[in-house]
């Protein structure tokens, strides 16, 4: 059994389960750069994100307090929570400067939404990734203070995760032992996408299945180590059910396509995703797919798209043996956040 660098409270037997997908909001920040969204005090425990004059979210208490979030944490079995920005508030359409100051302003509240219980909430920094030294400086930044790992999203305007600058970045992050959840964000828009939240239902699997072929036929993970640390959020979005049909198409058109050295398929186990796909059928598509070893419960807690009681698809999954299991709760993502210890 995988020892933890520290113990943390809960289960008391075996692997803890860690959810490495949640988002945090802070109650309030100092003023932002023009155009960049803000928080509407609704009540002593409701907001709003706001923006331009749209409402964005409702959110609650739990976006920014620790003992909600806890007491939470307790309801589902959760050890530890991986507590990431939400993605609204990556800047990066700003200039460099600016979101450099966005992320430092967001990130240090982090750390402080997560002071009152280091070993059981752990914060995942956002960095400016228009700009990879500003990005690299910003993780580093972080890193030193308390963070564990980067979320990104996954593309800067046209700029899709096998831009010269990101990869530059990914390689620092391989380097350095940070962590990378990527989470789809900046889904387009439009009459046919724009009703029934379709751009959350359809567009964001989409947005992440088209992420992890580029960093594919990219040859992003031709050129960055396989020590880089990387988790797909949703389940990798659509990746997996269509893994057949892009290897198909890397073979049927070559001359297009074969971009990567190898077919895509050969690239399985570079990459994690969460689990929060909510049916047992589709848990075991990304099983079967991508190996039990690279599957770790994410829940996208506090939100309402997400799943609770979280990792519930995780123990519902009969088909799932008992090492399985305990790898998804918890063994892949202390793999993932580098919370094994060396011996
Ligand atoms: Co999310």
């Amino acid at each position: 059994m995988p020892q933890l660098r520290h113990d943390p409270p809960g289960q008391g037997l075996g692997m803890p389960t860690i959810d490495v997908h949640t988002h945090y909001v802070p109650r309030g920040w100092p003023e932002l750069p023009e155009g960049m969204p803000r928080l509407r005090i609704d009540s002593e425990r409701e907001a709003t994100i706001m923006v331009g004059s749209q409402e964005f979210r409702r959110i609650a208490a739990n976006s920014w307090d620790a003992a909600e979030r806890l007491a939470d944490m307790d309801a589902d079995g959760v050890d530890i929570q991986v507590v990431s920005p939400t993605p609204v508030f990556f800047a990066y359409d700003a200039d460099a400067p600016a979101a450099t100051r966005v992320a430092r302003i967001f990130n240090d509240l982090a750390l402080e939404i997560c002071a009152p219980s280091p070993d059981r909430l752990l914060p995942f920094a956002q960095v400016p990734l228009q700009d990879p030294d500003a990005a690299c400086a910003e993780a580093d930044r972080c890193m030193r203070n308390g963070h564990l790992g980067v979320e990104i999203g996954n593309h800067v305007g046209d700029r899709d995760l096998d831009d010269a600058g990101i990869v530059t970045f990914l390689q620092h992050c391989a380097a350095s032992g940070i962590p990378v959840f990527v989470h789809p964000w900046g889904m387009p828009s439009g009459p046919r996408l724009d009703r029934w939240m379709a751009r959350w239902i359809t567009a964001m699997p989409a947005e992440t299945h088209l992420s992890i072929i580029a960093m594919i036929l990219g040859g992003v993970f031709d050129r960055v180590p396989e020590s880089l640390r990387i988790c797909f959020a949703h389940g990798g979005g659509s990746f997996a059910f269509w893994l057949g049909r892009l290897e198909n198409a890397w073979y049927g058109r070559r001359d297009i396509i074969a971009t990567s050295e190898l077919p895509p398929s050969k690239y399985v186990g570079r990459f994690s995703v969460d689990s929060v796909v909510f049916e047992p059928a589709a848990l075991r598509t990304l099983v079967d797919t991508l190996g039990a070893e690279n599957v770790i419960v994410g829940s996208d807690y506090p939100y309402p798209l997400g799943e609770r009681p979280v990792g519930n698809v995780v123990h519902r999954s009969t088909f799932l043996d008992d090492a399985q299991r305990s790898a998804l709760l918890g063994g892949n993502a202390a793999r993932f956040l580098g919370l094994l210890s060396a011996e």
